[in-house]
């Protein structure tokens, strides 16, 4: 017979299915629009059958104000930040909410062992016992607590890495794999002493284990592997989900929070291999990464060059290759970027784009940029297919970009970038490197390419600069 139980359980499988159309749809640029619907309207329908659900299991006047006030309060700050933030601040945004699903499977999983382990002689827990289920209760608190608050520290401390709240280079703890092993041991015996005597105290202890494990983890990440950190925690967002849905026996939450571990896990796989980075080592908070030497290199003087001076050298010259980088999105500097390529290109010069897979903020953040400033698709080319051009190229202009185009990640191997694949912008003829000062870029590191016989530097805010040359031109 139709129940409101048995018309929820099918809407959680709509949902369900919507989630997955929604991951498919977002793996294409052409699909993504559709991919977003999608996913809008899954959670929709897992929002409206949660709220049918609770209402019909008599929740009381007080449950059902609670859940209307959550359900309004996260709708409005939701809808805030998002029509507020940034392109350049999404991934810390993200980073952000990835913190709550962690609180939220930390506060799920107390609310389970004060429901059942604290009160033994509880109907819910004799009922658990009678199936022989308690134990099986007992575990997913605990692992939920722990993936939970792994996941809210450790996500908070990228949010603060990638606001520049807190410094990007890696922290170094003596022994630090050590500790983080050490950890994971004290993690698995105490979820064995748990399961034999639910103690509050052993939870209070792992909810602490945790929450400095999470800290620890992501703080010991240089910020060049932040990319890789920020789809990981997406990845334990989504385990923890899915620990929690085994707490509160919700299909859903096992299943979305199945897919988003997945998916997270293997995003960040792919990102570690173009990255040329272990994905264990990653994981594992920097394990087997050690501090290499700090960089007090003299590299020499550098170069500086005047709009005026660039312009003149863009005349001469029959091929340029634009390699953009996070300076450019903050200076908003795409729109006099796309124009300079236009007036190029009207005079014959080969004009191309390299992007790097990590440049910016946000895997396809460049890309997003020059669509929006319509640049054409076919001239915006990967880094893997722009490399070997370098050399035949008269001029590189540089707009924004640094760890992305360090030579030190190609040559030094003491550097922390070391290994990761890197546009070769220093082979070409001409490289112009537009920035506001000689500091480093994201990952910390200084950058020999400033100080190279074929480069030089454009100081200044991308965008003022892109435009003197326009005027100069
Ligand atoms: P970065 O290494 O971050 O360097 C950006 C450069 O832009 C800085 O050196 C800065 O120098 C300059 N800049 C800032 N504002 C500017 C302005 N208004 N005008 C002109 N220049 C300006 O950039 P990148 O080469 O794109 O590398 C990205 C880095 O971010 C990598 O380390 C990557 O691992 C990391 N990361 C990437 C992602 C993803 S998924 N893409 C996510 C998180 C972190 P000045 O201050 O001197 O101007």
């Amino acid at each position: 017979m139709f129940s409101v139980d048995t018309a929820a359980s099918a809407a959680y499988i709509v949902a369900a299915l919507l989630f997955i159309l929604a991951l498919a749809g977002l793996s294409k640029h052409e699909t993504s629009k559709a991919g977003n619907s999608f996913g809008i309207v899954g959670m929709a329908v897992a929002l409206a059958a949660t709220i049918t659900l609770a209402v019909n299991h008599d929740i009381g006047t007080v449950g059902l104000g609670l859940l209307i006030g959550a359900t309004v309060v996260g709708a409005a700050i939701g809808l805030w930040r998002a029509k507020v933030v940034e392109m350049t601040g999404m991934p810390e945004l993200i980073a952000l909410l990835h913190s709550f699903v962690g609180l939220a499977a930390v506060l799920v999983g107390w609310n389970g062992y004060l429901h059942v382990e604290h009160r033994p002689y509880g109907s819910a827990a004799r009922e658990l016992a009678a199936t022989g289920m308690f134990g099986i209760h007992s575990a997913e608190v605990f692992i939920g607590v722990f993936i939970g608050a792994v996941t809210f520290t450790g996500s908070i401390v990228a949010n603060l890495k990638l606001s520049a709240r807190m410094k990007s280079a890696p922290l170094m703890l003596p022994g630090k794999n050590f500790l983080n092993v050490g950890a994971l041991i004290v993690f698995f015996a105490l979820t064995v002493w748990f399961v034999r005597e639910p103690q509050l105290w052993l939870l209070i202890v792992v909810t602490v284990l945790a929450l400095a494990l999470g800290w620890h983890l992501v703080a010991s990440i240089g910020g060049g592997d932040m990319p890789v950190v920020v789809s990981m925690l997406n990845s334990y967002s989504g385990w923890a989900a899915a620990a929690s849905g085994f707490l509160l026996s919700n299909d859903l939450l096992i299943i979305t929070g199945a897919l988003v571990g997945s998916s997270g896990a293997y995003l960040s796989y792919i990102m570690c291999k173009a990255m040329n980075r272990s994905f264990i080592s990653v994981i594992a908070g920097g394990f087997g990464i050690e501090a290499g030497p700090s960089d007090d290199t003299d590299y020499g003087e550098h170069r500086e060059i005047t709009a005026e001076g660039v312009a003149e050298l863009l005349s001469g010259a029959d091929s340029v290759i634009i390699t953009p980088g996070y300076g450019m999105a903050v200076a908003q500097a795409q729109y006099g970027v796309a124009e300079l390529t236009r007036k190029l290109r009207e005079r014959g010069v080969n004009v191309r784009f390299g992007i790097h897979p990590v440049a910016g903020r946000l895997p396809g953040h460049m890309n997003v940029l020059l669509a929006e400033a319509k640049v054409p698709y076919d001239i915006v080319l990967e880094m893997d297919e722009i490399n070997d051009d370098f050399e035949d190229t008269s001029v590189v202009l540089v707009i924004g970009a640094n760890d992305t185009v360090n030579p030190a990640a190609a040559e030094d191997p003491s550097s922390p970038i070391a290994g990761m694949p890197v546009l070769t912008v220093w082979e070409a003829d001409n490289v112009i490197v537009f920035k506001r000062s000689m500091a480093s870029g994201y990952a910390g590191v200084q950058n020999p390419l400033f100080f190279r016989q074929n480069s030089a530097m454009l100081f200044g805010d991308a965008k003022d600069r892109v435009e003197d040359i326009l005027h100069a031109l």
